[in-house]
Parts: C-alpha cells; structure tokens; sequence
C-alpha cells in the first residue's frame, strides 16, 4: 500500500505462499524465491519481506522455544541480486540485514515498530527519536484481540489505527509493517528516477 501510495499509477503484484484474501491488489499465490527466479527481471522495483520469526528475539521467549521457522534472508538475497533489479528487502531489527533501521516515531506515526532494511538503491531514513518501551501486548489484546499483538503499541492504542492499515485481520496485521514505511521508501525511490 506504501508503493502504491507513492506511485498511483504502478501495477502492483503482490506474492505469498499462503492464501491472503485481503491482499488490497493483484495477488499471485506462490513461492516467492520460484517467483522471483522466474519473474523478478520483469519488474522495476521489487518488494521482500521474508518470515521473521526465525531472526525475532522472540523466539527465545519459553513459550516459543524449539519452534522452527524458515531462514529465507540469504537465499532471497541472491536471487533479488540476480534480477538486476532495485530491490528492497524488510525484515526484524535483529535479522542479518546490512541495513538501517526504520522507527515509526520517526516518522512521525504513534508506533515504535523497528525494522530493519537492506537495498541495493542508497536509502536515506531518519534516526529513531528515542522512547520508552511501549510494548502492552496483554492490555491491548484484551481491548483489541490478536492484532494488539503488534509490536510497539501504547496501551489502548487501536492497532489498525497505529498501523495505517485497516483492510488486514489482527493476526496478519501482526505480520506486516505501516504502508507509511513503504511510502516513505517509494518517494526515495521516485526522487531517484526508480519507478518514475
Ligand atoms: C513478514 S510476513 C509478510 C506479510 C505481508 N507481505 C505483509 O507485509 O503484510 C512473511 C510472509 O511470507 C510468507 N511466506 C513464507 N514462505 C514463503 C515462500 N516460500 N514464498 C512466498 N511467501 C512465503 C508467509 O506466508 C507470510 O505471509
């Protein structure tokens, strides 16, 4: 939604193994490495978000421990490289990402939502101000159910209203990352000739 937001008038395809019904453009339902190999040089920006489970502090947590997740950075890398293609690829604070870190704060949002991104275009992206940990999760999800599970919340803060998103279920809204990210992003990209 970022992109789109950023350049109206792309054509957007968005990607995923599983099934996402509320995917607000074209959707093609496949693995995103086969995808990328197949199809990747015919587009002019790509767009990844790998799991992030498996990179998450969280995994540490008792309840989590032991669970195994897909570790799909490195192998997405070599195929976004081998599009030719600027790229983008998002993923937790703690991934093995070589990049900076975006804040909502510093954008401005009501969110403290680090994330981490690696491109091959050069990103410019704001220092994070700086805040207390605002995780709530356990207030939250009594008011709000799954989707307080985000990350970054105040308390009693409406996810999707923090998020930007409100075509998304709680438990994919935990997945994802505030279209303001990918907007802010898209306008680097536009100011570069990318996607013009
Ligand atoms: C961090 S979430 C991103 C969700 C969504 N793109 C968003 O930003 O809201 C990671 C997604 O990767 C998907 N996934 C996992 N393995 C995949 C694969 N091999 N090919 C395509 N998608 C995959 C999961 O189903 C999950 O939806």
């Amino acid at each position: 939604m970022g992109y789109h937001q950023a350049f109206p008038d792309a054509e957007i395809v968005g990607v995923d193994i599983t099934p996402q019904p509320h995917y607000p453009f074209e959707f093609v339902q496949a693995d995103a490495l086969e995808y990328v190999a197949g199809h990747g040089a015919e587009f002019d920006f790509i767009h990844a978000s790998p799991p992030c489970q498996g990179y998450s502090r969280m995994r540490h947590l008792p309840w989590l421990k032991g669970r195994e997740y897909p570790l799909l950075i490195s192998p997405v890398r070599e195929l976004l490289k081998a599009t030719g293609r600027p790229w983008v690829i998002e993923n937790v604070a703690d991934s093995p990402l070589n990049g900076a870190l975006l804040c909502g704060a510093a954008l401005g949002l009501p969110l403290v939502r680090h994330r981490r991104f690696e491109s091959n275009v050069l990103l410019l992206f704001p220092p994070c101000p700086g805040h207390p940990v605002l995780f709530r999760g356990r207030a939250n999800m009594r008011k709000y159910g799954q989707g307080a599970g985000v990350t970054g919340l105040m308390d009693g803060q409406d996810p999707k209203e923090a998020m930007g998103i409100d075509w998304m279920t709680g438990r994919e809204l935990r997945q994802a990352i505030p279209p303001a990210y990918t907007e802010f992003i898209g306008r680097q990209l536009a100011a570069m000739g990318i996607f013009a």
